[in-house]
């Protein structure tokens, strides 16, 4: 599938991501090295830091809901906006094609 990430210096990546792998946003965007190491990804994909926070730049794709742990983390987090989402709850699947992200600015 096709997924556009904005990068945190506003460059913009367009992607051809696997499906196959179980493989969630925030790994795709460590596997392209878009973001520096140690910036994202901080707690390994649990939902306990929100360094993978992205604002969702699409509307007509649907996403999963949101779990508990999800909307907890980001009633926490920093530069939270209505589309953000933690882009380690996101796996990539076939209705995801298309989707367009931009990460979060990096939170200390
Ligand atoms: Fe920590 Fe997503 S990687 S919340």
């Amino acid at each position: 599938i096709k997924v556009t990430v904005v990068d945190r210096n506003g460059k913009t990546h367009e992607i051809d991501a696997p499906t196959d792998m179980n493989m969630n946003i925030m790994e795709l965007v460590r596997a392209y090295e878009l973001a520096p190491e140690g910036t994202i990804g901080i707690c390994g994909g649990m939902a306990m830091c929100a360094s993978c926070q992205c604002y969702i730049e699409t509307t007509d794709i649907e996403l999963p809901e949101m779990s508990v742990e999800e909307e907890d983390m980001l009633d926490q987090a920093f530069y939270v906006k209505e589309n953000s989402r933690l882009g380690c709850q996101i796996f990539l699947k076939d209705e995801l094609d298309g989707l367009k992200v931009t990460l979060a600015p990096e939170s200390e």
